[in-house]
C-alpha cells in the first residue's frame, strides 16, 4: 500500500492526506489547507523543486549516477562527450550516434571572430571565470535564433554549439589573460586534447598533449558534468524558466558556479594549501578552522555525508597523473589535512569528508593551469548538465515561471519623511 501523511491545521481542526512519493510531499497539500500557508524553506534545505530523470545522488550511501549508470563505471570506461550525449539524451549513443555527436560538436568549436574583440576589451588581468561567464552571455546576441527554445532543432543546435565552444571561450579568456595569441580549435583533436592544444600550444606546428593527461582530464570532466540541483543548475533552471535563451541561462549558472562555496572551492583549497604553508601548521589551521576562523575548503556537501565518490576517484587520478608530471608539493600538506580531520570529532561529528575540490585542483596545477583556470575547468563539462536539466524544465509540464514566495518580516506602513525632516 502507498504511503501517505496526514497533516493536520490544528486552528481548523481540517486534515488533509497526501501520498508520500519519492520521499516528497507535494505542497498542493498546504495549499489545499490554507492557500495562504508557506513554507520558510531558506536555502532550500527541505524543497525538492523538480522531478528529475537526469542524476541520482545518494548523500549518505555516497553514491553518484548519471542515467542510473554508476560514476565509477563511465569515469573508467567512458568519455565526456558520451557522458555529455548520456546525459542530454537519457540512453547511451549507439556507434552512429555518437559519430554524429562527436562530429556536430567538433565542427562547432570555433566562435565568431568578433568574440575576440569582444575579450580585447576586458583588462588585461581580467579573472577568466568573468571573461567566461561575460561571454557566453554575448553568445545570445550572435545567435538571435536560440531564442526560439520550443524549436527543437533550434534548441539542440544551441547545446551543441555551448558544449563545442565552451572549451574555446575558457581557453581564450586564458591566453588573454597571459597575453598570448589566441589558438584556434585543432579539430583533428579529441575534446579534452583540443583544449590543451588551445590552453598550451606556442611555437610548435600542432600541440600534442600528453594523451594520459588528456585522459586524465576527460574523467575530471565526466566527474563535473552534473550533480543534480546544486546552486548553478538551480541558477539554470530558475533563469530557464522565464524562457531566456540558453546562452544567457547558462551565463547565469556559471556566475552561481563561480562563487567560492560552489565551483570556486577547487581554486580556494589550493590558497589555502599555500597559506598553511608545511604540513607541521596543519593542527594549528585544523584549530582555526574548529574557532570559526574559515573553512577546510574541499571538505563537506550539502548532499554527500559521507566520502564524496567524486574525490576518491580524483584521488586516483591524481596519482597517475603526479606519475608524469611528478608530485605536487602541496599534496603531502592536503593528505595530512584529511588525515587530521577525518579522525577529528568537530568533522566526524558534522559529517564533512573531502569533497570533489579537495583534489582535483591539485592536479589542475600539476598539468600547469593557473589557478584563475580552476572553477572554468568546472564550467566547461558542467555545461552538459546545466543544458540537461533545461532542457528536462522545458519539457516538463508541471513548471512554471520559478517565483518563490517570502516570509515578510520588514517595517510595518509608515509615512514618508522628507529629507529637511530626517
Ligand atoms: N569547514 C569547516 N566547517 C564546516 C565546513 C567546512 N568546509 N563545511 C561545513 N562546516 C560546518 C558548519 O560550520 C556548520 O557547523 P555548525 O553546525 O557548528 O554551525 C556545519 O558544518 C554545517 O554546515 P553548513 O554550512 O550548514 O552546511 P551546508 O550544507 O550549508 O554547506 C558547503 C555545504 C559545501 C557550502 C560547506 O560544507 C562548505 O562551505 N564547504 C567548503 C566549500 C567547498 O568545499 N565547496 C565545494 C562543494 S562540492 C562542489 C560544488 O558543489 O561546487
Amino acid at each position: 500500500m502507498a504511503e501517505t501523511i496526514t497533516i493536520t491545521d490544528d486552528r481548523t481542526g481540517k486534515q488533509v492526506t497526501v501520498p508520500l512519493e519519492h520521499g516528497t510531499i507535494p505542497s498542493s497539500a498546504l495549499r489545499e489547507l490554507d492557500p495562504d500557508l508557506r513554507v520558510y524553506d531558506p536555502a532550500f534545505m527541505s524543497t525538492a523543486s523538480c522531478s528529475s530523470t537526469i542524476t541520482l545522488v545518494d548523500g549518505d550511501a555516497g553514491i553518484l549516477r548519471y542515467r542510473g549508470y554508476p560514476i565509477e563505471q563511465l569515469a573508467e570506461s567512458s568519455t565526456y562527450l558520451e557522458v555529455a550525449y548520456l546525459l542530454l539524451h537519457g540512453e547511451l549513443p549507439t556507434k552512429d550516434q555518437f559519430e554524429d555527436w562527436r562530429h556536430e560538436v567538433t565542427i562547432h568549436t570555433y566562435v565568431h571572430e568578433k568574440v575576440k574583440s569582444f575579450i580585447d576589451g576586458f583588462h588585461y588581468d581580467a579573472h577568466p571565470m568573468g571573461v567566461l561567464v561575460s561571454t557566453v552571455a554575448a553568445l545570445s546576441t550572435f545567435y538571435p535564433d536560440a531564442k526560439s527554445i520550443f524549436d527543437e532543432s533550434s534548441r539542440m543546435k544551441q547545446v551543441i554549439r555551448l558544449i563545442a565552444k565552451m572549451p574555446t571561450l575558457a581557453a581564450f579568456a586564458h591566453r588573454y589573460s597571459v597575453g598570448q595569441p589566441f589558438v584556434y580549435p585543432d579539430n583533428s583533436l579529441d575534446y579534452a586534447s583540443n583544449f590543451l592544444s588551445m590552453m598550451y600550444q606556442t611555437v610548435e606546428p600542432r600541440f600534442d598533449a600528453n594523451p594520459a593527461l588528456a585522459k586524465a582530464l576527460d574523467v575530471l570532466f565526466i566527474l563535473h558534468a552534473d550533480h543534480e540541483q546544486n546552486c548553478s543548475t538551480t541558477a539554470m533552471r530558475t533563469v530557464g524558466s522565464s524562457q531566456a535563451d540558453p546562452y544567457s541561462a547558462t551565463a547565469a549558472a556559471a556566475a552561481a558556479l563561480y562563487g567560492p562555496l560552489h565551483g570556486g572551492a577547487n581554486e580556494a583549497v589550493i590558497r589555502m594549501l599555500q597559506r598553511i604553508g608545511s604540513v607541521d601548521q596543519v593542527p594549528a589551521f585544523i584549530e582555526s578552522v574548529k574557532q570559526g576562523e574559515g573553512r577546510l575548503m574541499g571538505f563537506g556537501h550539502r548532499v554527500y555525508k559521507s566520502y564524496d565518490p567524486r574525490a576518491t576517484i580524483v584521488k586516483q587520478t591524481a596519482d597517475e597523473v603526479f606519475e608524469i608530471t611528478g608530485s605536487n608539493p602541496l599534496l603531502d600538506i592536503a593528505l595530512q589535512l584529511e588525515s587530521v580531520a577525518l579522525s577529528d570529532d568537530y568533522f566526524t561529528e558534522r559529517k564533512l569528508y573531502p569533497n570533489v575540490d579537495f583534489y582535483s585542483g591539485l592536479i589542475y596545477q600539476a598539468m600547469g593551469f593557473p589557478l584563475e583556470m580552476f572553477t572554468v575547468l568546472f564550467a566547461i563539462p558542467r555545461t552538459s548538465g546545466w543544458l540537461a536539466h533545461w532542457i528536462e524544465l522545458l519539457g516538463d509540464k508541471e513548471q512554471k515561471i520559478a517565483r518563490p514566495r517570502q516570509k515578510y518580516v520588514g517595517a510595518e506602513e509608515r509615512p514618508y519623511v522628507p529629507l529637511d525632516d530626517r
